[in-house]
């Protein structure tokens, strides 16, 4: 068995902490299901296999330590909703990005191309992001939830619970300077807070080690397209909150797509 040496036990101990302090209280060995550390008991034998994934995330190299994470993932079937997966949907974009958008979990078109806000949401959001003068390659996108929920219902509290450590990681290893939550879903698991879109958006929270703000869920703004302005007004928030100048034609309603 191999021997864990102090020097290794210190650097697990202090992993741990670390992701304690960010909420995460589930270490995950590939394809086992989550199991608590207690708070107290000394690092179990085992605890190597365990974390030694956060520790290579240490190395600089985001893109590989997101690879890291979407390996930890595997095959999922840690939920009920891997049965009616066809892709799962890790996330996508600027590994360095300073805006990194949350989302609710995959929709049909996210399933069928394993990629995140590729359904007409997308488009939406595509346009949200254009307005703000970015490309949607310069920010990253990912969602609570990695698997679509059947039908597109929202995700079950456990669902959302089960799969969140993983985004806390995608957080944690691209380091956005704000995140931007789409959404009641996103909003509430992320700041474990349970109070209406009126209440958590227009303010911009402290959150873990970076920012975050909350807007409308792009398939709500299809919905009730009169809302793109407050939307908008999200917006120039984080804007404003990063140094980035408005376009020159704002206020633009943030995401004009074809079908609206
Ligand atoms: N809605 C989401 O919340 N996420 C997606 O990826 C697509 C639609």
């Amino acid at each position: 068995m191999t021997q864990i040496t102090d020097e290794t036990r210190a650097a697990l101990a202090a992993q741990v902490k670390f992701y304690r302090e960010l909420g995460i209280h589930s270490f995950y060995r590939r394809g086992e299901a989550p199991e608590e550390l207690s708070e107290q008991a000394e690092l179990p034998k085992t605890a190597e296999a365990k974390v030694l994934p956060v520790i290579q995330n240490e190395s600089g190299d985001k893109n590989a330590a997101l690879r890291v994470i979407r390996d930890d993932i595997g095959e999922c079937t840690r939920c009920r909703l891997h049965k009616g997966r066809n892709k799962l949907v890790f996330g996508t974009g600027n590994v360095n990005a300073d805006i990194m958008f949350v989302g609710e979990g995959p929709g049909a078109d996210e399933d069928e191309q394993g990629l995140p806000f590729v359904g007409r949401a997308g488009q939406l959001l595509n346009n949200m992001i254009n307005a703000m003068g970015l490309k949607r390659e310069e920010v990253y996108i990912a969602n609570v939830v990695k698997c679509r929920p059947p039908g597109n219902r929202t995700p079950e509290k456990d669902e959302c619970d089960t799969c969140s450590p993983f985004l806390m990681r995608q957080i944690e290893t691209v380091k956005p300077k704000i995140i931007v939550a789409l959404g009641a879903v996103a909003a509430k698991n992320l700041l474990a807070m349970n109070d209406s879109m009126a209440n958590l958006r227009g303010r911009i929270y402290d959150f873990k080690n970076t920012k975050l703000a909350v807007t409308y869920h792009p398939a709500y703004l299809l919905r009730d397209p009169r809302q793109k302005a407050e939307a908008w007004k999200d917006l120039q928030m984080v804007m404003k909150h990063l140094g980035m100048t408005p376009p020159a034609k704002a206020p633009i309603p943030p995401a004009q797509t074809k079908n609206d």
